[in-house]
């Protein structure tokens, strides 16, 4: 091989290196809050506190803890970026009728950051699941 072309192959070897490593160094939010097991360990968390939370625990009255826990982490993990398929209604008809307002959404989204901290994820990570919450508000609040 002459110097130029051993230089080009060596190049293109660092280079499909380089975009190998780019990809498994960009896991997703799912895969960095630790998968399925640590999403239902939140939203298992983020019950028992909503439960207590006389902010907003009157609006889950009627609610069945297993089958609700099961779509939040269903849909928490298709929307970071997991395997899961979420098979509940979208966003806006799952809480149109509801009424809900911007002070039962934010004592959520309290309850949400409390529910990560008690596992300790990182504030970057914490901050990616308030901001995916926040996207959706429009869609959940005043319907
Ligand atoms: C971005 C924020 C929110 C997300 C991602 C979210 C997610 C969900 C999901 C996935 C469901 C299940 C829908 C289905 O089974 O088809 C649901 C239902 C529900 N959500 Fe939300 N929600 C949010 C905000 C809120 C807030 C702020 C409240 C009230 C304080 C609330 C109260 C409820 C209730 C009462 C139900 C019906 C539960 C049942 O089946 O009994 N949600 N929500």
């Amino acid at each position: 091989m002459n110097p130029i072309s051993r230089f080009t192959a060596i190049g293109l070897l660092s280079l499909s290196f380089s975009s190998g490593a780019i990809a498994a160094d960009n896991p997703s939010l799912y895969q960095r809050l630790g998968g399925k097991e640590a999403l239902t360990a939140v939203v298992n968390e983020l019950w028992a506190l909503v439960a207590a939370d006389s902010r907003i625990n009157a609006r889950f009255a009627h609610t069945k803890p297993e089958a609700f826990g099961g779509q939040l982490v269903d849909f928490l993990c298709q929307a970071s970026g997991g395997p899961c398929k979420y098979q509940g209604k979208d966003m806006k008809t799952a809480h149109t009728g509801m009424k809900l307002n911007d002070a039962e959404f934010n004592a959520l989204a309290e309850d949400t950051v409390k529910a990560l901290d008690k596992f300790k994820v990182p504030t970057g990570e914490k901050n990616e699941v308030i901001n995916l919450l926040g996207s959706l508000k429009d869609e959940v609040v005043n319907r």
